[in-house]
């Protein structure tokens, strides 16, 4: 079937099938920085914006995407750049595979979290799991980019 999606402020007309998940169709359109983890739902790597919400995307089928606003973290510019240096500042950088998705669902966490706090932070990213490290170096970072004491 043919889809037109709104990805990062673009236009992309392409042909799927009707049981294509987002994330086979975002890397196919070549945004290798949504990664492919468990396929299940349970680690969050593939995770992206729709209309501004985290959203698994291993989970989401494409067809369903066609009018929607779909973020990669390539879509973020400077945006992602300034949480990077803040993970990056407390010697957090590890090997980036969770990287792309943790960055985007930190900002969507700093847009909707109107009064943040450590436990709504961890609550928040609950749901993205990094397999180097141990997340406080990580959440030292996110703290601060959020301006948590
Ligand atoms: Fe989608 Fe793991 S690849 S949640």
């Amino acid at each position: 079937m043919k889809l037109k999606l709104s990805i990062n402020q673009q236009f992309y007309n392409t042909h799927i099938d009707g049981d294509e998940s987002l994330l086979d169709v975002l890397r196919n359109l070549g945004f290798k920085s949504v990664k492919k983890g468990c396929d299940t739902g349970a680690c969050g790597v593939c995770s992206i914006l729709i209309n501004g919400e985290p959203t698994l995307s291993c989970q989401f089928l494409a067809a369903r995407a066609e009018g929607k606003k779909i973020t990669t973290v390539e879509g973020l510019g400077a945006k992602a750049d300034k949480i990077v240096k803040a993970i990056i500042n407390e010697g957090a950088d590890q090997c980036g595979y969770c990287g792309p998705s943790l960055v985007l669902t930190i900002y969507a966490m700093k847009k909707e979290l109107k009064d943040p706090t450590v436990d709504k932070i961890k609550h928040f990213l609950a749901g993205n799991l990094c397999r180097c490290s141990g997340y406080e170096g990580q959440l030292r970072g996110i703290k601060k980019y959020m301006g948590v004491k």
